[in-house]
């Protein structure tokens, strides 16, 4: 049912220096910045020739990356997404497989423009799960 890997996302306690790390130590592309204030986050990419990684930096005081960094002083992978290729048939089938989906089950715009969900991490190893529809 998934696809490709869309993208990594890594919560950042310091954007400027998260940037820095990819761009200048690692010699990647990195994009500016763009805030997302419905999802709490002002993110970076960092575009590799088969994925991405999302560089996430808390926005507002509600941010769900907030209470992550809280427990994850030196930042870490908060998500990962796959793509799948119709977002309620790949819910149906997680849900009917006994997967939990996070919020009421509806798909949200994500990010990039696109449907997403997300999947509990007791359930996938401990990591949360980002389903995109490609
Ligand atoms: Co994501």
């Amino acid at each position: 049912m998934i696809g490709r890997l869309n993208h990594v996302a890594i919560a950042v306690k310091d954007l400027d220096a998260a940037v820095a790390g990819y761009r200048d130590v690692l010699g990647a592309k990195v994009s500016a910045p763009v805030d997302h204030p419905e999802h709490g986050v002002r993110v970076v990419f960092v575009e590799l020739p088969n994925t991405k990684v999302e560089l996430l930096l808390p926005l507002g005081e509600n941010s769900p990356i907030a209470n992550f960094l809280e427990r994850n002083a030196d930042g870490g992978v908060h998500h990962i997404c796959y793509e799948v290729e119709d977002i309620l048939a790949a819910r149906d089938r997680l849900q009917a497989q006994g997967a939990r989906i996070l919020g009421n089950g509806e798909p949200k715009i994500g990010a990039h423009g696109k449907p997403v969900l997300f999947l509990h991490p007791k359930d996938f190893n401990g990591t949360l799960v980002e389903i995109e529809q490609a």
